[in-house]
């Protein structure tokens, strides 16, 4: 139905000669028209319990022989849903939301068969298990692609769903793809503008009316609204996120700075949950998207690694702002991270993140609830100096004895010679 050269448009690949070994996956509307494609690949890591009450570890990949047959193109009233199924009954389906000028991927099931023998050798169980996960795929304007080359790996407890070379159209007009494609953060190389002196030229204006330059006062914007948000990893929470969040960014060098706060009315929040990593996502109706994604610091810490700003103007996503390599709101494993004070988080030169009381807990939630916080250095105000102080009276109190008591010694000894 589409000739190479237009999936060579699409994919990027040679039909022929640089054939990979992808999985292809269309789904065709009652006209025979492609309404969603898919092609990616996939490597499963599944543990499961064998008969002798052991683990073992089944590694297997999507296989390039698939169907689609259950899968949704959507309508106005039932969103697409893509439904690959595999192998020996095993599936890996999405369902895709969109807002008016934007879409993106919601929910991800893979379910395994550990019937299939041939993969689960020996195993306890039987039947397919699903694991479910909200995908973290950034809105893709309509009639875009979403194209992810980088390994994106998401770990969920005795599953790792790792994938690379992805590409994904849904909503597709007309059976026609897009040339256009939205590539995942990862893709994208974390380059930190290098700060350029900008040589601002002074407006011509006449000396002799020469007013004293009043700059327009900006109108503060006002504390953003605090709010608590959750993700969760089938019915537990696992994310926990409370803060009043404003954003301070620039579009471009001479742009002016906007100042915008998250108004939690309008927010949504969702995420996956991790043994490594855990990401949240806020989406501010449907038009601002935050990714926050947390790691671990040699399984003492955890902190923020990562931030990505995303912005739908006019319908296209515009980047404001995205770095992987943050160390913020570090604390213990186990407790959760707290910090009163407002504070200023520097993403890039051109995006910076204003927190208003701040509490964050990645990892290891019990009942849906903080544990106990590690404050950050400034909400201590100054009771750090108490110690010090304390410590340096006392020190001083020391070297005083030490110095009258060496006086008195030379004193009475002098005294005792001149006997
Ligand atoms: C996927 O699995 C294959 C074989 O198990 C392995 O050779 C390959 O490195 C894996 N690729 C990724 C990206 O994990
Ligand atoms: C349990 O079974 C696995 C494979 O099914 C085997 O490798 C392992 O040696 C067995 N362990 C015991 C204690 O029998
Ligand atoms: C995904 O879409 C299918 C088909 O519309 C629906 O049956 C299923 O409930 C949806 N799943 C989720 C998690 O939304
Ligand atoms: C989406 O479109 C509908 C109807 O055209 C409009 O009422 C609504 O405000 C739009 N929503 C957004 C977020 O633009
Ligand atoms: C399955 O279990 C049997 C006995 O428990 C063992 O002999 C066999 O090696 C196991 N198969 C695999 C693939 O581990
Ligand atoms: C990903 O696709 C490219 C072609 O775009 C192919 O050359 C490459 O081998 C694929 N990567 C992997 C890891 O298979
Ligand atoms: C791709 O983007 C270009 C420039 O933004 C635009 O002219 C063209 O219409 C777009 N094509 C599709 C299929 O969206
Ligand atoms: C500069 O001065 C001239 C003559 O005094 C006046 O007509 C003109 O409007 C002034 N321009 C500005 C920008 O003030
Ligand atoms: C989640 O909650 C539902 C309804 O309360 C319950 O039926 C289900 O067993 C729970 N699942 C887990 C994994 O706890
Ligand atoms: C936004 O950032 C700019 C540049 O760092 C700074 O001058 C300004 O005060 C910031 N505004 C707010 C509200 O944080
Ligand atoms: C959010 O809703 C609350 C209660 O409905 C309201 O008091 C508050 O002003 C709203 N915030 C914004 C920014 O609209
Ligand atoms: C978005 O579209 C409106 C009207 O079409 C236009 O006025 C505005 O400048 C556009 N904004 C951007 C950032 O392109």
């Amino acid at each position: 139905m589409y000739s190479c050269i237009g999936l060579a448009f699409l994919l990027l690949l040679g039909c022929g000669v640089l054939q990979s070994d992808a999985t292809v996956a269309e789904v065709l509307d009652q006209n025979n028209k492609t309404c969603i494609y898919a092609e990616m690949m996939v490597n499963f890591t599944v543990q499961y319990e064998t008969s002798n009450s052991t683990l073992s570890t089944a590694e297997f990949v999507l296989p390039t022989n698939v169907t689609t047959a259950g899968s949704i193109c959507g309508n106005k009233t039932v969103t697409p849903f893509l439904k690959i199924s595999f192998g020996n009954g095993h599936y890996w389906s999405i369902n895709f939301t969109h807002s008016n000028t934007s879409y993106h991927g919601d929910v991800f099931i893979f379910g395994y068969n550990v019937s299939d023998s041939t993969i689960f050798h020996n195993a306890s169980q039987k039947g397919v298990i699903k694991v479910v996960a909200n995908d973290t795929m950034p809105p893709v304007p309509m009639d875009h692609y979403y194209r992810c080359m980088s390994d994106d790996v998401f770990k969920q407890g005795n599953v790792t769903q790792t994938f690379w070379n992805v590409s994904i159209q849904a909503y597709i007009k007309d059976g026609n793809l897009s040339e256009n494609a939205t590539v995942c953060s990862a893709d994208t190389p974390t380059t930190v503008a290098p700060v350029t002196n900008i040589t601002t030229i002074a407006p011509v204006t006449n000396v002799t009316t020469a007013a004293p330059t009043t700059t327009p006062k900006p109108t503060p914007t006002p504390k953003p609204d605090k709010e608590t948000y959750k993700v969760s990893r089938g019915n537990d929470t696992c994310l926990i996120i409370t803060m009043g969040l404003q954003l301070n960014y620039s579009t471009s060098a001479q742009a002016p700075w906007e100042v915008k706060n998250i108004d939690p009315n309008v927010t949504t929040a969702s995420g996956t949950c991790g043994n490594d990593t855990s990401t949240i996502t806020l989406n501010e109706n449907n038009t601002i998207y935050l990714v926050f994604s947390f790691a671990k610091h040699s399984s003492k810490t955890f902190y923020l690694k990562g931030v990505n700003v995303t912005t739908i103007v006019n319908g296209s996503a515009q980047q404001l702002g995205i770095n992987n390599n943050l160390s913020y709101w570090e604390a213990t494993l186990g407790s959760s991270y707290m910090c009163n004070k407002d504070q200023v988080f520097k993403v890039t030169d051109k995006l910076f993140i204003n927190t208003y009381d701040l509490r964050v807990q990645p990892f290891n939630v019990t009942n849906g609830e903080y544990s106990t916080a590690v404050e950050c250095f400034l909400d201590s105000d100054l009771s750090f100096l108490v110690p010090v102080a304390v410590g340096v009276a006392l020190s001083f109190l020391i070297i005083l004895v030490l110095i009258s008591y060496l006086i008195g010694r030379r004193k009475s000894r002098t005294g005792y010679q001149s006997v």
